[in-house]
């Protein structure tokens, strides 16, 4: 696919059909994944892989067993119906550990680790850039996804049910299968809100 067409037409699904994803597509989306640039060659990024049925269901389970309410629009149970739908969730994972370390060694030279170094958290910007190659490989394959959050409520219990270690932080989940663009999908921001044009939020020269 052209790469114009990729990036227009990616755009997050939210509900998929009960075609599995061919496992050389989750590997190409894998793989583009650990291409993303990374600060310091640091690549403090690692993605628990739920393809089986079973695996699936664990996440949402978890997700129902939250206190707190999802961070989705109040009452709209299409979104977890669709969502549920998904043959593949990814958790992508990021360490500020691994980035201390890394900038610790001697050709960057921050051996106090201090974090006030650190201009932004680099280790959750990074594991966003290989979202987004994920994003777009999805697109490429002829698939769909969604990237999501975690509720803070259920970090602690997604951590036990996938044994993430302490010094990774789940950022996030994305759903990846076939579109089904029949059902009852819920719809994104996108369906209430329109793009920002290009000149609204670009300031050249100055703000
Ligand atoms: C950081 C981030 C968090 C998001 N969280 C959710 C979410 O929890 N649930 C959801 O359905 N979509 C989520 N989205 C998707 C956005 O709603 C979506 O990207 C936005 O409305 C633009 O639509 P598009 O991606 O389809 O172009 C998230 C996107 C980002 C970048």
């Amino acid at each position: 696919m052209e790469f114009q067409d990729v990036v227009r037409r990616r755009r997050m699904v939210r509900r998929y059909t009960p075609e599995p994803v061919a496992e050389s597509s989750l590997s190409r989306i894998l793989d583009n994944a650990v291409r993303a640039p990374s600060a310091g060659f640091s690549q403090g990024w690692s993605f628990v892989v739920l393809d089986t049925p079973e695996d699936v269901a664990r996440y949402w389970a978890v997700f129902a067993g939250d206190s707190e309410p999802p961070t989705q629009p109040a009452g709209d149970d299409r979104w977890l119906a669709g969502m549920r739908t998904a043959p593949v969730l990814v958790i992508p994972c990021s360490s500020k550990a691994a980035y201390l370390a890394r900038y610790a060694e001697p050709d960057k030279g921050w051996e106090d680790r201090a974090e006030a170094r650190w201009p932004m958290p680099f280790w959750h910007m990074d594991t966003a850039m290989a979202v987004q190659n994920m994003l777009l490989t999805v697109v490429d394959e002829g698939l769909g996804a969604c990237y999501f959050g975690i509720p803070p409520s259920s970090d602690v219990a997604v951590r036990e049910a996938f044994g993430i270690p302490a010094e990774w932080d789940p950022v996030g989940v994305v759903s990846i299968g076939h579109p089904d663009l029949q059902g009852p999908s819920a719809q994104g921001s996108p369906a209430r809100r329109t793009r920002k044009a290009r000149g609204e939020v670009v300031h050249r020269g100055r703000w």
